[in-house]
């Protein structure tokens, strides 16, 4: 090979061109998922690209809400070490990421760093608990601070020296695989810090363990778990918060204990992938948990009763609120997440309070994503009556992009259906009744993601009303999936579930936030929540994409009230 000199100058200027040229198109690749992206969430919290899951360490600090996320930055599959991911955020809606986190560090996490949560401790210090797979893949629980408490967004952590602070030992028998995910942690007035630590032991009981410590870093594994409960399997994810009793809709710190509360312990059953809760007492003597209704399983209450998985709450000591935020896994093949360069997205946090019967928990998108409301297009509907068998469009609003409220009043109970006594599966019955299937009183709701009136691609949210033997009426809450999608590889279970309200006496609300590739309603006055994930293939684009009300019941139904929103796409990646 010739060769021959440049001047020094034209080196420099090629090499630093080079070095130029590499450095945006890296950059670009940082910051941009593949291009040609219709199922890219607009609004939902999603980092730039690769795999997420459960959230992580939520909390507000200095202003600032802090999101964490178990990450794997190599790809669109649950595979390696997870790292955390780390967002900040003003109002929960608009995101911006912040380096990665938790990343192996010493033996206590060089296998990974798994779930776990944040606790502010005195003087404003923020501190954080996660599972971390020790050399021997065993979950240990590691201790997290902050490298430096005047930097707001808390870019940088550190692991402190005596890890693991909590581990399984011969004399603890503690199953080192299913030992996992600490709670926020809270202080009684002993000046004991409390944690819980989700297990599961011998014949498949789940437990939530309990920790007390004085110091945050030593931790002494109480005689009692706090609540356990047989053959439900392993508790991932446990939360336990108190609530107000009597319909009051404000938060509570995590710590607080009176005469007005009730707590709620919530576990994600690794089994059925659901998270149940129940509503119970907290007796601070004996550091027990007794749920009003005796059992923790998969026939417990569901936050949601979608795609729904390893949710966690804090409290927003701004607002006085408290938020709950969950993880919601691809419907898609493998194969198209990896052309989509992405996995999995959270939902839209939600404030979370205890209803006034004391029965059940109630759920409502943060107040904040109203500001998401695009103020034109708008389409607007009252008092209008739907017929039986009628497709009703909402038109002129970006139907891929939007929030939509609508309230239906019962008008007729003349066809209304008998309820048998075997259908005690609600997401069956709503897979068997789709809503395609005519009744007598309903189905009626939203058709979503609705490539045309032939109805070849749709996603359905309705309601269904039967009479049951004792002439109380029943009310079924479905999202249908069936028909989201030409694409077969994509999974189109069908949701659903019934609700405790009397259609008779109240109407029938119905919120249902689209996002491309998202289904979020909740239903029945914010008593009932279903998330699903679609990918349509024909109504992907404005032009494509509609939304309809739609009645295929023989009675007809009034629209009482009805506000559809074109959304305003949020700055998160
Ligand atoms: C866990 O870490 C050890 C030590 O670094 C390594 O030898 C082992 O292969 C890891 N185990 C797994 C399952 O990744
Ligand atoms: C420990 O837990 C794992 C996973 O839950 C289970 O497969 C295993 O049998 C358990 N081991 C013992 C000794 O109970
Ligand atoms: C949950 O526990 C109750 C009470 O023991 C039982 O009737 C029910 O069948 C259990 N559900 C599941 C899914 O195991
Ligand atoms: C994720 O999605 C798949 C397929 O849709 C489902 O079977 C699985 O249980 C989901 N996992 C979780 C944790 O929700």
């Amino acid at each position: 090979m010739a060769s021959y000199k440049l001047p020094k100058q034209v080196i420099l200027l090629l090499v630093s061109l080079l070095f130029f040229c590499y450095g945006v198109v890296e950059l670009q690749a940082a910051q941009s998922p593949p291009s040609n992206q219709p199922y890219r969430t607009a609004y939902h919290f999603q980092p730039r690209k690769n795999w997420i899951n459960d959230p992580n360490g939520p909390m507000l600090f200095k202003g600032i809400y802090h999101l964490f996320y178990q990450y794997n930055p190599n790809g669109v599959k649950l595979r390696g070490p997870p790292v955390w991911g780390h967002s900040t955020s003003k109002d929960l809606v608009n995101w911006m990421p912040q380096p990665l986190t938790m990343e192996p560090e010493m033996a206590a996490n060089i296998n990974g760093s798994w779930s776990g949560s944040a606790t502010i401790l005195p003087g404003n210090k923020p501190a954080i608990l996660f599972t971390g797979l020790d050399p021997n893949y065993e979950q240990v629980q590691v201790l997290a601070y902050p490298k430096d408490l005047n930097d707001p967004y808390l870019k940088e952590w550190f692991l402190a020296p005596k890890n693991p602070v909590m581990f399984p030992t011969p004399q603890n028998q503690i199953n080192a695989t299913s030992y996992r995910d600490p709670t926020t942690a809270w202080m009684l007035p002993d000046g004991n810090w409390r944690v819980l630590i989700g297990k599961s032991k011998r014949r498949q009981r789940g437990l939530s363990l309990l920790y007390r410590s004085r110091d945050f870093v030593h931790w002494v594994k109480a005689k009692h778990p706090l609540y356990s409960y047989e053959r439900s399997g392993m508790w991932e994810c446990p939360d336990f918060f108190p609530v107000y009793k009597n319909g009051n809709t404000m938060g509570i710190d995590t710590s607080v204990i009176g005469p007005n509360i009730k707590h709620v312990l919530k576990v994600s059953l690794d089994v059925s992938k659901h998270d149940v809760y129940t509503i119970g007492g907290y007796d601070t003597k004996k550091d027990a948990y007794t749920p009003d209704v005796g059992f923790m399983n998969d026939s417990s209450l569901r936050y949601d009763y979608g795609k729904y998985y390893a949710s966690k709450t804090f409290y927003d000591g701004a607002k006085k609120e408290r938020i709950l935020l969950g993880w919601a896994n691809e419907s898609s093949s493998e194969e198209d997440d990896a052309k989509k360069g992405w996995s999995g997205i959270h939902t839209i946090p939600r404030t979370i309070w205890l209803d006034k019967s004391g029965n059940q928990l109630i759920q409502w998108p943060i107040s904040n994503i109203e500001k998401l409301r695009q103020k034109s297009p708008v389409f607007k509907l009252y008092g209008k009556l739907i017929k039986g068998g009628s497709l009703n469009e909402v038109s002129g609003i970006t139907a891929a992009q939007a929030d939509v409220e609508i309230s239906f009043k019962i008008k007729d109970l003349e066809n209304v259906e008998k309820f048998d006594a075997s259908w005690t599966n609600p997401q069956l019955l709503c897979s068997q009744k789709g809503g395609s299937v005519k009744g007598g009183l309903g189905p009626f709701g939203l058709m979503t993601f609705q490539a045309s009136k032939g109805l070849e691609e749709y996603t359905a949210v309705f309601f269904r009303i039967f009479k049951a033997y004792d002439n109380k009426y029943v009310v079924l809450m479905c999202s249908d999936q069936s028909r989201s999608s030409l694409n077969p590889t994509n999974d189109k279970t069908t949701y659903g579930s019934f609700v405790d309200v009397n259609p008779v006496r109240e109407d029938l609300s119905l919120r249902v936030l689209i996002d491309h590739s998202v289904v979020e309603s909740f239903g029945a006055k914010r008593k009932e929540c279903v998330t699903a994930r679609v990918y349509p293939t024909l109504a992907i684009n404005e032009k494509a994409c509609n939304l309809y009300v739609f009645n295929n019941g023989k009675s007809d139904v009034e629209i009482t009230g009805l506000t559809a929103w074109s959304m305003k796409k949020a700055s998160i990646a």
